[in-house]
């Protein structure tokens, strides 16, 4: 799998094309509603493990909300927002079947369990991003990125989500946090446009 793959709303996939995908153990994950499982890809779900073991020395324990996502599956997503949200909000939040970063199983949204309690959306929000902004820093040094910053909307094409991560590999993400890189986006035009 291509740690370096963008895929966005200019860059969508054509096909399935993860590769290396393995199930999320339960011990490390929340429980999926309309699945049987989780699936990343491999070498993000060993740095997920090594993320996860650094910030629960600070009593935050990480848990896999999603990771790799079918075609099929973001269609239900999309739908199901649609059909709840309408339209114009679900193309705000769910990216088009094909330029979700989650079809590559490289991409992990995260919950977060404290004293043996999820947080869970609405009221605990504010508790949530707290924790999310805390536990932030952290992300670079596993390989991973905050896919969808703060204020970083028109570049990214989504507003602020704490919780999605993006695997790129250490080397890229060190990169990244050295020159003051937030976006992939301008990594990628920076970076690899040039290789
Ligand atoms: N919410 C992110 C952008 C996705 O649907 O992949
Ligand atoms: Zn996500």
């Amino acid at each position: 799998m291509d740690k370096l793959l963008l895929v966005n709303k200019q860059n969508p996939i054509k096909k399935e094309i993860a590769k290396d995908l393995i199930i999320v153990p339960k011990e490390v994950s929340t429980i999926p509603y309309d699945r049987p499982y989780f699936k990343l890809n491999r070498e993000t779900y060993n740095a997920f493990i090594n993320l996860r073991k650094d910030i629960l020395k600070y009593g935050i324990e990480l848990l896999v909300d999603d990771g790799y996502r079918s075609f099929e599956y973001q269609k239900q997503i999309y739908e199901r927002f649609k059909k709840e949200k309408g339209e114009a909000y679900a193309n705000k939040i769910v990216a088009p079947i094909g330029s979700s970063e989650h079809h590559t199983g490289l991409a992990i949204d995260l919950s977060i369990r404290i004293n043996d309690k999820i947080l869970e959306d609405n009221d605990e929000l504010f508790d949530q991003l707290k924790i999310f902004k805390k536990i932030e820093p952290f992300f670079y040094r596993h390989g991973f990125i905050l896919r969808y910053p703060e204020g970083k909307e028109e570049i990214t094409g989504y507003p602020y989500e704490p919780w999605h991560i993006r695997y790129i590999g250490k080397e890229n993400s060190h990169y990244m946090k050295e020159n003051n890189i937030e976006t992939f986006e301008e990594f990628y035009t920076k970076k690899i446009k040039q290789i």
